[in-house]
């Protein structure tokens, strides 16, 4: 059976709770499957909300007792909450419950993770825990007592008196109840300190579980260098005497920032050169990063609803995306970006989940932690900055935390600081809050005597989420390029906010070549018949020049496969001389080489009105890489071997731009060597970059098998690492191979499918696999299917994560549109089915 009719929450209906929450004391005495919560909150009426009976959240709880001012509260519980009589004065609320960590698979509320405690509060994890008004925009002070079996005890804030097996915190910030947290286990600490812009000294811990110590260092000097950062960037300074991060294995996201103490998951934190590849340090900086910045951005000042997410995870974004900038390289940073946001949220904003970054109404709100809300949230803080300039946009944002302190604020309440500080109506701007579909750009160019005139027309597809779409502010950056390469106009923002509009630039000497939507100046897609191979060659805006590159990639593919031609000569010229460039960043240079992914053809196919077909998006990337294997057959040996970096290991932008070029160069001399460099590389690795890189091209050259299973021996007691060996297997697989690759690791021992990182090893790598994954027969959707329907009744959250899969369904053939939808519907009639994973595919199939 499923629950009872899912409800529909909607943000009109926002009403404040009744209360205020002066304080809320909490005792635990932890046990498997017995902790007692004990909890003393104080309550006092809020004149100012409507009047409404008292409620308070509870789910999965054993009610032991609950009493208001001492007496039996004589409350009603449903299987959502309790409701009681209480007075219309100031009162205490007490309740004692029992709660079943050990069977708590779900990894929401208080659970457990091999033998510790940890708790996963966000969104509405609270009230698993205890009966509580589990809302953001209720803040209240936290003081946690603590009775386990274990050293270490932790909670929020500051720590106020241990002992052995107790221990006592004290959080002075008023908090919502999603930012709670508790740790308990067997833990090693690898420890430093902070000296803030005041002052302060900060204790910082990085707590792991033992043998784990070795993979401490790293993230730690990003946790350091976030700090810095958030002072001098943002005057954002740190604001407890500790602050603690602890690695779980088990986690159903990245990390959560429960305020003093950041939950990670061990992909997100652990870190080393022998284990971790450089894509994952990168990774790790941004992460850690993120769950420091929103200690301002989401703690200090948090959410009045759920609606509001963005409010705190795209501005979160955003700032992280800023300090990786800063950290590492400004341009590569955007493009993988760029890249991210087309494959992600383009494609979540163009098909059946499409919602507006402001939601208006969900069911589970598990689900909206989403591309749009996160990714494209921060693209929609960028353009605001880019519309205001920074001056005004550190004003703003200044302005912002003075008056918003200790609140839980709307997107209304964000925008009137802009506009406070600006002058500016941000009425129209608004509404890439409100309105969902990726708006496209088309821009047209006339040419007379001495002037450029450039058309642009916007237009949004109407979405269920947005039937009718209003034209959009859309701040274009536009420079302009001579016939002879160099800048002739530097980056100007044309502002359109007309369906269709009209901008000059006069006085030119001869036409020139417009270099648009420069940075990717808004999250559009921009069709513009330019002089791409110019722009390759010179533009002076490092992303416009590598999205030239971009589109002839997409171009040519697309001609090969539609018309059968050859690969573009003008593409591959151009390609082979940017390359070459010893002059520009290996990282860029990098970038260069990668050619659009898979389902970014199927996405440039259904854009152009044809229905792609997998297998030949495949073919034809394959023919393209042989063809630049070709054009670079004299350039490769070199491309390789001045990217072996010689010095000693570092993570750093440069080294990691480097090995990534190598390796580039390295999977297309595989093509023709049958991997001699690769065993070679493989033999001689000594990090994880270089040894992962070489394996995939063994196993690619159809010699993998025993580099696999020196693999598995040397890692097999290093969870991390086999994540990567089980993944990688699926990714190379040849298409028709992948399905049957990944059915055949559910079985190995070490596939323990209850933890969310081995699962998403196996089955997000089949899904990403987009031919394998697209198999004719429909056996990746069966495969997929059969095992999402296992793990919805033990993790709902991951469960419904990842039939985002389904979500492209209607861009297919109808055979396999039936095939899809036949798995939705085996899905979907599962007795039982979560309201996490009903609301994905119910959004999906009513496509
Ligand atoms: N707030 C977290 C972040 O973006 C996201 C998060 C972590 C989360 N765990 C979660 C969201 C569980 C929902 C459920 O930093
Ligand atoms: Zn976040």
């Amino acid at each position: 059976m499923r629950d009872a009719a899912p409800q529909t929450i909607y943000l009109k209906d926002y009403v404040a709770f009744g209360w205020q929450v002066e304080s809320v004391a909490l005792h635990f005495s932890l046990d498997p499957h017995k902790t007692r919560v004990k909890s003393r909150i104080a309550f006092a009426p809020d004149r100012d909300a409507p009047a409404q009976p008292f409620f308070l959240h509870g789910e999965a709880l054993k009610l032991i007792s609950a009493t208001i001012d001492g007496k039996d509260a004589q409350a009603t519980l449903t299987p959502e909450g309790l409701t009681c009589a209480v007075p219309d004065t100031p009162f205490v609320f007490e309740a004692e419950v029992e709660i079943d960590p050990a069977n708590n698979t779900a990894l929401e509320g208080l659970y457990m993770s091999n033998g510790m405690y940890c708790t996963q509060c966000e969104a509405e994890g609270f009230r698993k825990i205890t009966y509580y008004p589990d809302r953001p925009d209720v803040m209240s002070v936290f003081s946690v007592t603590i009775d386990g079996p274990h050293p270490v005890l932790l909670s929020n804030g500051n720590p106020v008196g241990t002992t052995t097996h107790h221990a006592e915190w004290h959080d002075p910030w008023p908090k919502p109840a999603y930012l709670f947290a508790l740790v308990a286990g067997e833990l090693v600490a690898h420890t430093d300190s902070f000296t803030t812009m005041n002052g302060r000294d900060v204790t910082l811990n990085l707590y792991v579980r033992p043998g784990d110590e070795g993979k401490c260092a790293f993230g730690m000097q990003a946790l350091k260098a976030s700090m810095k950062w958030d002072e001098d960037v943002y005057g954002r300074e740190y604001d407890l005497d500790l602050f603690n991060i602890v690695a779980v294995d088990d986690f159903n996201m990245g990390a959560m920032e429960n305020k003093g103490l950041n939950i990670f998951n061990s992909s997100a934190v652990l870190a080393s050169r022998e284990t971790s590849t450089d894509t994952n340090f990168e990774g790790i900086e941004a992460i850690i990063a993120h769950e420091y910045f929103h200690n301002w951005t989401g703690n200090r000042i948090t959410c009045r609803d759920w609606f509001q997410l963005c409010l705190k995870e795209g501005l979160t974004v955003y700032r992280d995306s800023q300090f990786t900038a800063d950290m590492r390289s400004a341009p590569v940073k955007r493009i993988g970006d760029a890249i991210d946001l087309r494959g992600r949220q383009f494609a979540e904003d163009q098909g059946p989940l499409a919602h507006p970054v402001r939601p208006e109404s969900f069911q589970e709100i598990n689900n909206f932690y989403t591309a749009t809300v996160y990714e494209k949230g921060a693209e929609v803080i960028g353009m605001l900055k880019t519309l205001v300039g920074d001056d005004a946009y550190a004003q703003a944002v200044t302005l912002y935390f003075d008056r918003h302190d200790g609140q839980a604020c709307t997107i209304e309440d964000w925008l009137a600081v802009f506009e406070e500080v600006t002058g500016r109506d941000l009425t129209q701007f608004k509404r890439w809050y409100s309105q969902a579909g990726t708006p496209r750009l088309k821009a047209e160019e006339t040419w007379t005597g001495d002037t450029l005139t450039l058309t642009f027309t916007q237009h949004t597809p109407p979405s269920a989420a947005t039937p009718a779409p209003q034209p959009h502010v859309i701040p274009i950056a536009v420079g302009l390029i001579g016939a002879d390469g160099a800048e002739v106009a530097p980056t100007r923002i044309l502002e359109m906010t007309e369906a269709t509009q009209s901008f000059t630039f006069e006085g030119l000497a001869a036409r020139p070549v417009a270099s648009i939507l420069r940075g990717f100046s808004a999250p559009v897609v921009l069709e513009h018949d330019a002089d791409h191979p110019h722009l390759l060659a010179h533009d002076t805006d490092p992303f416009n020049r590598w999205e030239a590159g971009r589109t002839l990639a997409r171009n040519t593919l697309t001609a090969m496969m539609l018309k059968g031609t050859r690969p573009d000569p003008a593409y591959l010229a151009g390609l082979r001389t940017v390359v070459s460039d010893k002059s520009l960043d290996p990282a860029y240079r990098r970038l260069m080489m990668a050619l659009p992914s898979q389902s970014d053809m199927a996405t440039a196919l259904h854009d152009a009105g044809h229905v792609p077909e997998p297998d030949i998006i495949h073919a034809a990337l394959e023919a393209l890489r042989d063809a630049i294997a070709t054009e670079l057959t004299e350039v490769l040996p070199d491309l390789y071997e001045d990217n072996l970096v010689i010095e000693a290991y570092a993570p750093d932008a440069m080294q990691s731009g480097m090995r990534a070029l190598g390796n580039a160069a390295l999977s297309l001399l595989t093509r023709s060597d049958g991997g001699t460099l690769a065993q070679q590389q493989y033999d001689a690795a000594d990090n994880m970059t270089q040894q992962l890189a070489a394996l995939a091209n063994l196993i690619r050259a159809g010699r993998g098998e025993a580099a696999l299973n020196a693999f598995e021996a040397q890692w097999k007691d290093d969870r991390l690492v086999m994540d990567k060996w089980f993944g990688l297997q699926v990714i190379e697989a040849d298409p028709e191979d992948a399905h049957e690759i990944a059915a055949t690791l559910t079985k190995h021992p070490d596939f323990n499918w209850q933890n969310p990182n081995r699962f998403r090893a196996v089955f997000g790598s089949l899904i990403m696999h987009h031919a394998g994954f697209h198999q004719p027969s429909g056996a990746g959707y069966r495969l997929l299917a059969d095992w999402l329907i296992k793990l919805d009744p033990v993790n709902p959250q991951t469960t419904a994560r990842m039939c985002s899969a389904f979500q492209t369904w209607k861009r297919y053939d109808t055979d396999r549109q039936a095939l899809i939808k036949a798995q939705v519907a085996r899905i979907l009639a599962t007795d039982g089915l979560s309201r996490d994973t009903t609301e994905m595919l119910t959004r999906i199939s009513n496509a």
